[in-house]
């Protein structure tokens, strides 16, 4: 093992600094700094504090995971940061280091996707990834199903949110409910003491045919409810709000990854992201891939949020293919498309 290549991974897409140690697919540190309670009184992530957090927290989170996992400097094989999509000024934070720290090493860089990497990561919990997977990825900025032949080559987008993404649904939702940002755990905690069915929330692309997603909807209709409550001075039932809000995305959600596996004919299906942390998506999804034979991966919480391992497995992934390294002019990409895996 001491001879696969460690490779350290750099993740400053948004709002957390993430970096991440790797030697082969086993995790040796994942240290993650956020500035998410800088964002919290604005409703969400302001862009120039992000890129300024990252640049304060940068130096020390390197520190930090290299003590972790008890590496120097010289250990390191390989730079592999995330080239993409995300906010712009922070990415390039994330870029310019890495960018740094593989010439000052001496040792190849690899820009990635982050996309692709929340796909990655879960070989570090579960293993090689079956070829080819469908994977579902949920996060606060992406709703997204992928066709993966193989994570370091090759993946393919079969549908995507066409309004909010399933994680900014929740957060939305979480302000109108009064509860604090970011507003996905919050809304997974409350729901625990409401009804899933207590309110018949829209379930917007339901029945289209296609494998897209629409949530916008959705938040609206969840707005439109609370408002009216407010309005007739009745108090609003949060709990059963957040539950049947929760239960009208991950009915959505599950069901139209199943519709994905059983309509290209794979059995495996990955749930990444931040939002594939929810108690009720991860349920949900075990009993509908349970009844359609399909086996369910689902990374631990820690990795399903954005860090720093996930870009670390990606850039060891494409270390063992023999993939080339990228040039050091690599530009941060904010809108890099799911299909390109690498720079
Ligand atoms: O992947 P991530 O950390 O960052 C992005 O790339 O966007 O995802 C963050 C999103 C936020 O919208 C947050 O509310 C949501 O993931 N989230 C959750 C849960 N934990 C985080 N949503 C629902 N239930 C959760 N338990
Ligand atoms: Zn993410």
């Amino acid at each position: 093992m001491a001879d696969q290549p460690l490779v350290l991974g750099i993740e400053t897409s948004c709002d957390e600094t993430g970096v991440g140690l790797v030697r082969g697919t086993t995790l040796l540190a994942n240290t993650v700094a956020s500035s998410v309670e800088e964002h919290a009184r604005f409703g969400g992530v302001v862009p120039e504090v992000a890129s300024r957090a990252h640049l304060e927290a940068m130096t020390p989170t390197v520190e930090r995971a290299l003590r972790d996992a008890g590496v120097r400097f010289s250990d390191v094989d390989a730079v592999a940061v995330t080239a993409g999509p995300g906010l712009a000024g922070a990415l390039l934070v994330g870029v310019a280091a890495a960018k740094a720290y593989a010439l000052g090493l001496g040792v190849p860089l690899y820009g990635v996707n982050h996309l692709a990497a929340h796909v990655a990561v879960d070989q570090l919990e579960h293993g090689p990834l079956p070829k080819p997977s469908i994977a579902l990825l949920v996060s606060g900025g992406h709703s997204s199903l992928l066709l993966v032949p193989d994570v370091a080559s090759d993946v393919i987008s079969l549908g995507s949110t066409v309004d909010d993404a399933a994680g900014e649904a929740f957060d939305k939702v979480a302000r109108v409910l009064g509860l604090p940002f970011p507003g996905g755990p919050h809304i997974d905690r409350a729901a625990t003491g409401g009804s899933g069915d207590a309110v018949a929330f829209p379930r917007g692309k339901y029945d289209d045919g296609t494998l897209d997603f629409s949530f916008s909807g959705l938040k609206t209709a969840v707005a439109r409810w609370v408002e009216a409550r407010e309005r007739a001075g009745t108090p609003v039932p949060v709990a059963d709000v957040a539950a049947s809000f929760q239960e009208a995305v991950v009915d959505v959600l599950t069901r139209k990854a199943v519709q994905a596996c059983r309509r290209y004919d794979v059995r495996d299906l990955l749930i990444g992201g931040g939002v594939a942390a929810n108690s009720r998506l991860r349920a949900l999804a075990r009993e509908r891939c349970e009844a359609a034979g399909i086996r369910l991966r689902v990374p631990r919480p820690g990795l399903c949020t954005d860090n720093g391992a996930m870009i670390a497995a990606l850039g060891a992934e494409l270390v063992a293919a023999g993939v080339d390294p990228s040039r050091h002019d690599i530009p941060a990409d904010s809108s890099m498309p799911v299909t390109a895996v690498h720079v």
